[in-house]
């Protein structure tokens, strides 16, 4: 029989099985309140239109929409998104986009052309579990540097620089996993950091537009003039993830490296997305969209913090995120998440332990007493049952 085992590649040593996929299992318990993942609600997906928009392409385009394209990816949809980076003060022309097959392409291939074993990478702490991941596979150190409420900590972010890592990942709006923002001193530090220190920017966006309260801040890559960001962004929150569609922008001769990364990984993301949702995006139906979503997770944000003043024990406390689908609780120092979780399973209700988004090589920082709730899945009448449920998990029953 062949030893598979013995012929794994090194840089697979560190790569787990994700915490995430695993307690997903669990959410998959009949009668269970999920709190868990990071799942967009189906009930809103835009269904109709693309069933029209498919039957109109096929008629069209069909042949160009089934074909093999290029790596770039379709040009009207880079047009499109570069269009849409300018409106907030970027500076981009076509040349710099390239579509991938989700923002998650983009954050593996960054790692594929960045990344040699033992790469420090600055990351915030907690940061985006599914970067970290990728960038394991690449062998990567993680130092990370605490978030409050205004995002990143920068003077800490400054210290960390000294030790010279090749990248800092940067979750600008409504973090994923804690729900903060970076304020707009902060961003402009940043960027100033990043030239001071030559250390590149990845800025991760996928939930920028997804805002229920206050103004929008400005990218990274529009307050930027030195070509130091490379910015990632999706459709996967704003349309439907099941496309596979995001982008990466940034300056053309990283775009370029990055493009014969994409070649070996795929040759190109699906030419038949790519054009639907371009048929779809391009007389401004997204825009009409994204109001939809907003008020339908606005309200569900509103749900669970009023439920969480209600039901949570003394000593609690989470984040007031101003958008996207995420907030961060902290419970008493002296309680383990872990152990609230599982009588959380028993109660029907789950939600991910806060440590599965600290990075295992960065030791010492375990976020051990916190946990992430997704406020977008659940419908509204099962948030506030899903909250109580949490608080006697907590209070220990
Ligand atoms: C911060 C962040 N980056 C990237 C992704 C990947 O998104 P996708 O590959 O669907 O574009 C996610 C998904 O939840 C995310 O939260």
């Amino acid at each position: 029989m062949t030893t598979w085992n013995k012929r794994y590649a090194k840089r697979m040593d560190g790569v787990n099985s994700s915490i995430i996929r695993e307690l997903l299992k669990l959410t998959q318990i009949p009668g269970i309140i999920s709190f868990a993942g990071g799942l967009p609600a189906p009930e809103i997906f835009p269904t109709e239109i693309c069933a029209e928009a498919t039957v109109h392409l096929m008629k069209e385009q069909g042949q160009q929409a089934l074909q093999y394209s290029t790596t770039e990816g379709y040009a009207p949809l880079r047009q499109f998104i570069a269009d849409k980076l300018n409106k907030m003060g970027a500076n981009l022309t076509v040349d710099n986009v390239r579509i991938t097959s989700g923002s998650q392409q983009g954050l593996d291939l960054i790692g594929k052309i960045m990344v040699d074993p033992h790469d420090k990478i600055l990351v915030e702490r907690p940061s985006y579990l599914g970067a970290l991941q990728a960038w394991q596979a690449y062998q990567a150190d993680f130092i990370s540097v605490p978030i409050d409420n205004d995002g990143i900590d920068v003077d800490k972010l400054e210290e960390a620089l000294q030790s010279k890592p090749k990248f800092m990942y940067i979750l600008p709006n409504f973090q994923n996993p804690a729900g903060v923002t970076l304020s707009l001193e902060r961003r402009k530090k940043i960027v100033a950091l990043s030239k001071q220190y030559d250390v590149p920017i990845i800025e991760d966006d996928p939930y920028g537009e997804l805002r229920y309260e206050g103004e929008d801040l400005p990218p990274l890559i529009a307050l930027d003039e030195d070509d130091s960001v490379m910015y990632l962004g999706t459709f996967s929150k704003t349309f439907a993830p099941g496309l596979r569609l995001g982008w990466v922008a940034g300056p053309e001769s990283v775009i370029q490296k990055f493009t014969m990364a994409k070649q070996g990984a795929d040759l190109h993301t699906s030419t038949f997305t790519q054009m639907l949702l371009y048929e779809i995006a391009k007389d401004g139906f997204l825009d009409e969209h994204r109001q939809l979503i907003r008020r339908v997770y606005k309200e569900r944000r509103d749900i669970m913090l009023d439920s969480l003043e209600k039901h949570m024990p003394e000593g609690v406390t989470w984040t007031r995120p101003f958008g996207g689908l995420f907030l961060w609780v902290t419970l008493p120092e002296t309680m383990q998440a872990r152990d609230v979780f599982d009588r959380a399973i028993k109660n029907k209700v789950a939600f991910v332990p806060g440590y599965a988004f600290f990075p295992e090589s960065d030791s010492g920082y375990t976020g051990h007493n916190s946990m992430r709730l997704n406020f977008s899945n659940a419908a509204p009448d099962k948030i506030e049952i899903g909250i109580e449920r949490l608080g006697r998990a907590i209070r220990g029953s």
